[in-house]
């Protein structure tokens, strides 16, 4: 087997739902190593859940979630962070007060992280120069499109083995919409899988290798991102063709 195609997280027919309501109905869904996919749903449609559930937030009622070839029943959310999951979870949740470095630093609390603290925070400086530059400046100070680097480099401070992105670009403008994009792209790129849930299916076709559609709770397609863009439902239904 290519070690590129070594199965990160699989999600096999999950139910899941809140106390007897439910909202995802037999969803599966799978990422490699090096992979960038995108799930994608309107709003309510299911996706926070779903990632609630990958990270340990809440149980599937049926089905499996497989991390890394475990199965993770009932793990809390700082024990998956341990095994190497990080959530960035939606509106990024910085603290506003704290310097952009001492909530990158917040990133890296577990044990194990703590030694290589220094040399993580400069590998997250050199990937963001621009996170540099406001190092000392108070987070809640910069542009929504910034915060959100910060956030994403204070998840790389875990040295996860996937990354889990709720919405990133929500509330951002268009020119800091392709930014944080193109950001997760090259996160990607350097080894780092992720999983991008947006509403946004134009940008996340643009950037991700594969993305999955999510419609009121079921998955109804999936595919390449390449050839998602050419399909006859899509540029009907999102892109307005
Ligand atoms: N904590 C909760 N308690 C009850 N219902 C919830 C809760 N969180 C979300 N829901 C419901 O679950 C459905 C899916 O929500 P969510 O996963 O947040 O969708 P999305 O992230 O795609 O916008 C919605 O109908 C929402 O109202
Ligand atoms: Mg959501």
């Amino acid at each position: 087997m290519n070690q590129n195609d070594e199965v990160i997280l699989k999600v096999e027919s999950v139910d899941l739902g809140y106390s007897a309501l439910q909202v995802v109905f037999g969803v599966s869904l799978e990422i490699k190593k090096n992979e960038l996919v995108g799930l994608v749903g309107g709003n309510g449609s299911g996706k926070s859940t779903i990632l609630r559930a990958v990270s340990g937030m809440i149980k599937p009622w049926q089905g499996r979630i497989l991390f890394k070839g475990e199965e993770i029943p009932g793990l809390a959310p700082h024990e998956m962070a341990e095994r190497g999951l990080a959530h960035v979870p939606m509106g990024r949740q910085l603290f506003p007060n704290l310097t952009v470095k001492d909530n990158i630093l917040l990133g890296a609390y577990l044990p194990r992280l703590r030694a290589k603290r220094k040399a993580n925070l400069d590998k997250v400086f050199s990937l963001f120069p621009d996170v540099e530059k406001f190092a000392n400046v108070e987070a809640g100070s910069l542009s929504g499109g910034q915060q959100q680097m910060v956030a994403i480099g204070r998840a790389l401070m875990l040295e996860p083995d996937l990354l889990l992105m709720d919405e990133p670009s929500l509330g951002l403008s268009p020119l800091y919409v392709k930014q944080v994009m193109q950001t997760i792209r090259r996160v990607a790129d350097l080894g780092f899988p992720v999983l991008l849930v947006e509403q946004n299916i134009k940008q996340v076709l643009q950037f991700s290798d594969r993305t999955y559609v999510l419609e009121n709770g079921k998955l109804v397609l999936e595919g390449p991102s390449s050839t998602l863009e050419g399909h006859p439902m899509i540029r009907k239904a999102y892109l307005g063709l």
